[in-house]
């Protein structure tokens, strides 16, 4: 079964409701073929709905930046798994470096979220990823294999079939220091071995694995041009349309 290849956005805390409206139609009328490419956006909780409406069948897959685990309940400020579904989103983005390190998620929660993600029958796209100072002490590696044994823990094969998960190493995120594309394949190469060795070769080679940090139209091919880098999670560069469809065709 041959990989899928997914050029994500992630809007995180921007935009209006008009932006919000205008960049979904821009996206829609201008993404073109995209070489086979699959293409995503994590949006805000408050545009979900709408941005799921209107990308219904157009080839513009909708997804949430973060929810809770629980289905319901007296969780102020949360979105449940439930919700998320009933918006019309695909996808959860789960376990992103700014929920990690801005408001303290652990790998429990992580793992819980995953879970739920499951359960509620939505597809995760885990995030993982290596801080600078650990990037420095060469830990890249072990970072990414503890994330990926804790935050999967008790996921099955089949599961793992409809997993997404995006390298972001932390000191690339809204810093304009791209990963070169020979230290995100080799971290890529690595993630693929640690999955191969939790659930097989076969679902190994068959879950696609992003890398996302800095990814700008003009280094966007590079990275993709790399064996185990099947997709772009990218942030600053997806907020306009005209950029994020040239890294979706590059
Ligand atoms: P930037 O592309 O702005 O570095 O953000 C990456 C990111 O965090 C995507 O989830």
């Amino acid at each position: 079964m041959a990989r899928r290849t997914i050029i994500a956005g992630n809007w995180k805390m921007y935009k209006t409701h008009e932006e919000a409206v205008s960049t979904t139609l821009a996206l829609i009328d201008g993404k073109g073929g995209m070489k086979g490419r699959e293409m995503a956006i994590f949006v805000p909780a408050v545009f979900a709905r709408e941005v799921a409406s209107m990308s219904k069948g157009k080839g513009l897959d909708v997804g949430m930046q973060n929810m809770y685990n629980q289905k319901e309940g007296a969780f102020t400020g949360e979105n449940s798994p439930v919700m998320v579904k009933d918006a019309g989103c695909r996808y959860i983005l789960i376990g992103h470096s700014e929920r990690r390190h801005v408001f303290g998620e652990k790998d429990e929660i992580i793992n819980a979220k995953v879970r739920a993600a499951y359960e509620f029958g939505l597809e995760p796209m885990l995030c993982i990823g290596e801080l600078l100072e650990e990037y420095e002490a060469g830990k890249s590696k072990e970072v990414c294999r503890n994330q990926l044994i804790a935050d999967l823990r008790g996921i099955t094969v089949d599961q793992m079939k409809v997993m997404t998960i995006a390298y972001e190493p932390v000191w690339a995120i809204g810093t304009g220091k791209v990963a070169t594309p020979e230290i995100a394949q080799n971290i890529h190469a690595y993630c693929r071995e640690v999955l191969t060795e939790l659930y097989g070769k076969e679902t190994g080679e068959i879950i696609p694995l992003l890398y996302g940090g800095s990814v700008k139209p003009d280094n966007a091919a590079g990275l993709l041009s790399q064996t185990d880098i099947d997709g772009l999670l990218v942030g600053g560069a997806s907020l306009k349309a005209d950029s994020f469809i040239a890294i979706a065709n590059a």
